[in-house]
């Protein structure tokens, strides 16, 4: 399977990384769903657009409590350093991950499409504003604007906002482009980033899966399954890759 895997990787024209919260699992970052899911611990209306207008304070006391106390001391995993490994030995087109940590960017890869932003920037709900995170002081909660002292919001998308337009523009072309898409710790159970993997399968790319469970794409649209978690996973894949 790593070795079928390895040679679709080397000989595919363009090949790109979809990438959910189980990539994240092993630097420290608990995944949504599943075995120590935050959604078992904390309710997901904290996510929610209209919640946040409503109960901004609580909402943004539970956001710091579960993101920022934690993503300041997190760093990148083996399975994120071997994707930014892939693009600068131009075997991945780009990285379209779902998660919000800045970790690809951190492990040094350069294309990165958030398709759910990031929690690295604040953006004023009133005038637009962005700061970076390290612009603002989290003590006092919620943030404000220093220009229109309209209250801040990180700029990752809730429920029942829009997805960031570059970033899905962006997306969906490489399902039209890639022939390759390698599915690194995702659910597939929130849309529209859920729809990326069968696009690209119905565009004729070949889906490779990491995973240590079964997902919604393990049945449906992965060719290959690897069963196994991001960096042992991917750190087969890179000798692999290398033996080739
Ligand atoms: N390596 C690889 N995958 C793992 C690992 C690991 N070490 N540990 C867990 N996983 C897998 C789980 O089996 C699961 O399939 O990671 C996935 C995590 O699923 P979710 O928590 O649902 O994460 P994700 O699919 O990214 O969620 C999508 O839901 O709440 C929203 O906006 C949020 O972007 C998030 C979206």
């Amino acid at each position: 399977m790593y070795e079928k895997a390895a040679q679709i990787i080397k000989s595919s024209k363009r090949c790109a990384a979809f990438t959910g919260a189980g990539i994240s699992v092993e630097s420290g970052i608990p995944p949504f769903r599943g075995k120590n899911g935050l959604w078992n611990k904390y309710d997901p209306q904290i996510f929610d657009i209209q919640y946040f207008n409503s109960h901004t304070r609580q909402s943004w006391e539970v956001i710091r409590e579960i993101f920022y106390d934690l993503f300041g001391k997190v760093k990148p995993n083996a399975a994120h350093y071997a994707l930014a490994e892939l693009e600068a030995n131009n075997m991945l087109s780009s990285v379209i991950t779902q998660n919000v940590d800045n970790l690809h960017y951190d492990a040094g890869s350069k294309i990165v499409h958030e398709f759910h932003g990031s929690l690295k920037k604040l953006v004023c709900l009133n005038c637009a504003t962005k700061y970076k995170i390290s612009q603002i002081d989290l003590n006092i909660l919620p943030p404000v604007c220093k220009k229109c002292n309209g209250i801040l919001k990180p700029d990752v998308i809730f429920f029942g906002e829009a997805i960031p337009e570059s970033a899905s523009t962006m997306s969906f072309n490489e399902t039209r482009k890639a022939d390759c898409f390698i599915l690194i710790g995702t659910t597939g159970t929130v849309a529209p980033a859920n729809m990326i993997p069968s696009a690209a399968k119905s565009n004729g790319a070949k889906i490779i899966e990491i995973n240590p469970y079964v997902s919604e794409y393990t049945n449906s649209v992965t060719d290959i399954f690897l069963e196994e978690k991001a960096t042992t996973a991917m750190e087969k894949l890179m000798d692999k890759i290398e033996k080739l």
